[in-house]
């Protein structure tokens, strides 16, 4: 176990609502290394299990520097709003611009599963509402306006990896800038 394919767009598995974890053990602390390390290969900016075959709600992070992850999040969202580019590794090599809150707190607890919170704005409050979504089966293009979202579409049909089997491939075959969620 260590970097694990990352499953694409198409793939059921990103399309199911992950359950609750129950169980804070040792295998729960293996699948947090292994979101890591395929994340940080990627590399990307946050990875949801569900990714990565595995519909439990946990996911990691790598903004600014900071690696974390999230067990079980709920978000409280700010009213005010943030535009801007966001990408997925299940969506590889695309780009489109996602309104989203621009401030957040994610409340959940770690591997050990002891309480956390994480607050964060700009890239971190994207990345949480991102990666939470994952975990409800949502993926970023469903959050963009009807012309966008046909426009994403499209630009998913014509990739050259869409309609590839899952797990496809084992890293991305465009570059990401490290910005893909
Ligand atoms: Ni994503």
């Amino acid at each position: 176990m260590a970097v694990q394919p990352i499953r694409l767009f198409g793939d059921p598995v990103l399309r199911t609502r992950a359950e609750p974890v129950v169980d804070f053990d040792k295998e729960l602390r293996q699948l947090v290394r292994d979101l890591e390390e395929t994340m940080l290969e990627a590399p990307g900016t946050g990875l949801a299990a569900p990714q990565i075959g595995v519909p439990l709600r946990v996911f990691t992070y790598h903004v600014e520097g900071v690696l974390g992850h999230l067990v079980n999040p709920v978000l409280d969202l700010s009213t005010e709003e943030q535009d801007g580019l966001e990408g997925c590794l299940s969506i590889p090599g695309l780009e489109f611009d996602c309104i989203r809150a621009a401030h957040v707190v994610a409340a959940g607890r770690d591997m050990h599963g002891e309480p956390v919170a994480i607050e964060g704005d700009d890239l971190l409050a994207r990345c949480l509402q991102h990666e939470t979504d994952h975990l409800d089966g949502v993926l970023f293009v469903d959050r963009l306006d009807r012309t966008a979202r046909k426009a994403a579409l499209k630009a998913i049909r014509e990739a050259e990896w869409a309609g590839a089997p899952a797990p496809a491939i084992k890293v991305s075959p465009h570059p990401t800038f490290g910005r893909a969620l």
